[in-house]
């Protein structure tokens, strides 16, 4: 399995100094980005897109981990990859043919994840587990950062966990020193982070109480 790390999300931090705040989570430990990416109507928020990844890509060589909680995903995929993403993830909510996208998407080059929200069932990706490479359990509905901890993602990690010892998984919203504990050990990898990091004085202790958590 991977090693476990704490992914900063870019939804709650200053947009009006990027580049700084690259510098500061990659000084405060970070390893990989997640990048929060929303078109107003998959959900209904909108962040942004190809023109923010391709300028993240240009001052930092961190792996950007894209979540795409967009509409038409396999329609943005080459265009995202050609702007700098290293992971494409997208939802199964959004999608008629989880299968098919993620072939298209894994035909890039890239590695491709599948997310699915707290109401959706583990039987809507269960098709598809062979063609991805990661399964991102949502545990806040997608769409805003803050949102309070919806444990039904501990038990799907954990039926993930027991069914495929080696598949990557990744938990995304409302994970802070509570609650990433319990997703480590239901058998979660990566642990997407947001107000936990971003809402607090300082981006360095808030990597180092969470990854203590996780530490193997
Ligand atoms: C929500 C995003 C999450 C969010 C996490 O749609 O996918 O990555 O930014 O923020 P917190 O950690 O505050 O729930
Ligand atoms: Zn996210």
């Amino acid at each position: 399995n991977a090693a476990p790390a704490v992914l900063p999300s870019l939804l709650l931090c200053d947009f009006g100094d990027l580049k700084g705040e690259v510098s500061r989570l990659r000084d405060a430990g970070a390893e990989v980005l997640h990048l929060d990416v929303m078109d107003g109507h998959f959900v209904p928020n909108m962040t942004y897109a190809m023109p923010i990844v391709e300028g993240l890509r240009r001052h930092t060589d961190m792996p950007l981990d894209v979540h795409l909680m967009i509409s038409d995903p396999a329609k943005y995929a080459r265009p995202m990859v050609e702007a700098g993403a290293d992971m494409l993830t997208f939802h199964v909510e959004a999608v008629r043919d989880v299968a098919e996208t993620a072939a298209q998407i894994r035909e890039l080059g890239v590695n491709v994840g599948v997310a699915l929200n707290p109401e959706t069932s583990l039987a809507s990706i269960r098709p598809c587990l062979a063609d991805i490479d990661m399964v991102l359990v949502m545990s806040v509905e997608a769409g805003f950062g803050g949102q309070k901890f919806n444990p039904v993602a501990l038990e799907k990690l954990q039926t993930l966990r027991s069914e495929f010892p080696d598949l990557l998984l990744e938990i995304d919203g409302g994970i802070d020193p509570t609650t990433i504990g319990p997703a480590r050990a239901a058998g979660c990898d990566l642990f997407v982070v947001g107000s936990a990091i971003f809402k607090t004085d300082s981006y360095a202790d808030a990597m180092k109480v969470l990854s203590d958590q996780i530490a193997a």
